[in-house]
């Protein structure tokens, strides 16, 4: 496959060169790359500050630049930044800033220009009269000259009377080429947005002021689907077995929504009809049930999406009782197993614009990885099956109050810490890695993952050694002694077989980035940074993730977590039209890697249950 075209540009004075699709406007590809061009209008062509001077290359004028500059001006190269859709090689001017631009940070340390779909401006309109024939609707759209906007039947239901009631001093309410309300008054200080990471567990909503950036509240819930399974294969099953299962989960999913977003815009004083914009960043399985799609052909090889780009929907067709006309971001999907929420990821994570060699990991039941930098991205899903979930522990639980999260370990003791202000009730996948590692990193568990004797033990580690000991014919570390001293069977425990789980996880994950190295030509020490993804990724200690062989044995400080990158790149669609046309593009820019047919796969995986000596 050859790359996408490209135009190059380069910027004075500071003399960054940036390579961008062809078509994408100057002020885009500026403030991607983190060039700031004055503007308050965020690039909608209304503020006319965003001046440049073109020094090499060809530009036409637009319609606007002719009211912008003079004559003089515009011969000597002066454009709107805005307006300038790029087509061939350029190098440009930008003037120092007079006013800054409105940026807020999101995802792994971006700046984001502030350059929502949803905006609004305040008019006064002059009344009609016998002399001035103007219908309602053009009187208005006179008013946004400079937008070609689109108009829908239910604003012409209303725009006569919201104008006479009004006194012809209304508000324009836009996103992106569409005229979505006339609203009475001057309402521009009302302009929300809510991003949605929807999880197969958990979903997040955050609301945003878009006009600001500022998240303004910040909710989550477990997904009401759960009685149907806690991961995506069970739920597809239970459409299988029963297909009108797809009605009700596409139902409890809007449901939760529509739950998240009341508690959000209650908590901020906001009135659900300002918001005008929503982003979904889910897995395929959760977005095509949320959007009433059969997602049956996704659980069965060979694994086939509906579709992966979304169609433009309304928000109350996702079940969300926000403005009626406001529009649903639907995040695509590369794959089946790496999907929306992995889109988003990796526009937070800015992958595509990192010339360093970086590895993306979002660990959860499936792991989605992603190898690369600003010139290719390799992706794959490796199934690593409910062990980080705490399911398919004995003593596991989901990062809930009650589980111990962390666990260090020296050969006098050890130490837990446990979430919340509670006893400790189970453990949860980040605690399960940091046990299963210091066992390892102290010898009392051997490389093949096999529990040394309780001699050995003794030597080793002498104040860890009574834990050391049996239930039935199963070997088991004692955690958190409950009940009466000694009593393992009510106690917090890990048991060989929890040890082996664990190792089959870590081995899947372990293949899928080793054949992405190869499929790239490139060593482990290549990696220049791994970032951890995913509500398990983000609390997974960077020191026992190497220990176990998880990630690539790399200095520890190239390991970073990244939070909840899903969330954070359904922020940035939201905040900025030029990073949601950088989440499409980066459909055409990964290619996807399948593990499930190749025939080494096995082979592979067996290698890698080992833990590192
Ligand atoms: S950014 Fe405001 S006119 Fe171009």
């Amino acid at each position: 496959m050859s790359p996408p075209p490209r135009v190059d540009l380069h910027f004075e004075p500071n003399g960054t060169r940036v390579r961008v699709p062809p078509g994408v406007t100057l002020f885009d590809a500026a403030s991607w790359n983190g060039i700031a061009i004055d503007s308050t209008c965020g690039g909608h062509g209304t503020c006319k500050k965003c001046r440049v001077k073109i020094l090499e290359g060809t530009v036409p004028a637009s319609p606007l630049d002719a009211r912008a500059f003079s004559p003089d001006e515009l011969r000597a190269g002066w454009r709107l930044a805005c307006r300038v859709q790029t087509a061939a090689d350029l190098r440009v001017e930008v003037p120092p800033l007079v006013t800054r631009p409105k940026a807020a940070t999101v995802g792994v340390g971006r700046q984001v220009i502030l350059r929502p779909a949803a905006q609004k401006r305040y008019l006064e309109l002059d009344e009609p009269s016998l002399a001035d024939q103007q219908t309602d609707i053009e009187r208005v759209l006179a008013g946004l000259d400079d937008l070609e906007l689109r108009v829908e039947l239910p604003v012409l239901r209303t725009v006569g009377r919201v104008l006479r009631a009004a006194d012809y001093k209304v508000t324009a309410v836009i996103v992106d080429e569409v005229l979505i309300a006339v609203q009475p008054g001057d309402t521009t200080g009302k302009l929300y947005g809510i991003s949605y990471d929807l999880g197969t567990t958990t979903v997040v909503a955050t609301l945003l002021d878009l006009s600001t950036g500022t998240p303004l509240a910040v909710a989550s819930m477990l997904s009401k689907q759960q009685p149907f399974g806690a991961d995506v294969i069970t739920r597809i099953s239970s459409i299988m077995m029963d297909p009108a299962a797809l009605d009700r989960l596409t139902g409890l999913a809007h449901e939760t929504l529509r739950e998240l977003t009341a508690d959000i815009c209650t908590q901020a004083g906001v009135d659900p009809a300002d918001v005008l914009e929503v982003a979904i960043a889910g897995n395929a399985t959760m977005t095509h049930i949320a959007l009433g799609i059969d997602p049956e052909p996704l659980g069965v090889a060979p694994f086939i999406m509906s579709t992966r780009h979304f169609p433009e929907v309304l928000a109350h067709e996702v079940g969300l009782a926000v403005h009626p006309r406001a529009r649903a971001v639907v995040f695509p999907s590369f794959g089946a197993y790496v999907g929306g929420d992995i889109t988003a990821g990796l526009l937070a994570s800015g992958m595509d614009r990192d010339s360093r060699t970086r590895l993306f990991i979002d660990i959860g039941t499936n792991c989605e990885i992603v190898l690369g930098n600003s010139e290719w991205l390799l992706a794959t899903a490796a199934p690593a099956g409910p062990a980080f979930e705490g399911a398919a522990i004995r003593c596991g639980m989901r990062a809930a109050d009650g589980a111990i999260e962390v666990v260090t370990m020296t050969t006098d003791g050890l130490d837990l810490k446990v979430i919340g202000d509670a006893a400790p009730a189970g453990l949860c996948g980040s605690g399960l890695v940091d046990a299963v590692a210091s066992l390892v990193g102290l010898g009392l568990l051997d490389p093949s993952g096999r529990l040394v004797s309780e001699e050995q033990a003794a030597q080793i580690a002498p104040g860890l050694a009574p834990r050391l000991t049996r239930l039935g014919q199963e070997r088991i570390f004692v955690l958190h002694w409950l009940g009466e001293p000694g009593h393992a069977e009510q106690s917090i425990y890990l048991s060989q077989r929890d040890i082996r789980e664990l190792q089959f996880a870590k081995a899947a994950i372990a293949t899928g980035w080793n054949i992405l190295l190869e499929e790239a030509g490139l060593q482990p020490s290549d990696i220049r940074q791994v970032l951890l993804a995913g509500s398990f990724g983000s609390y997974l200690s960077p020191a026992n993730a190497i220990r176990l062989g998880l990630v690539p044995d790399l200095p520890v400080l190239r390991v970073v977590s990244a939070g909840n990158v899903a969330g954070e790149g359904a922020k940035m669609a939201l905040l900025s039209m030029r990073e949601r046309a950088g989440a499409l593009a980066l459909l055409e820019e990964v290619r996807y890697v399948e593990l499930s047919d190749r025939a080494d796969f096995n082979d592979r995986f067996v290698e890698q249950l080992a833990f590192p000596a």
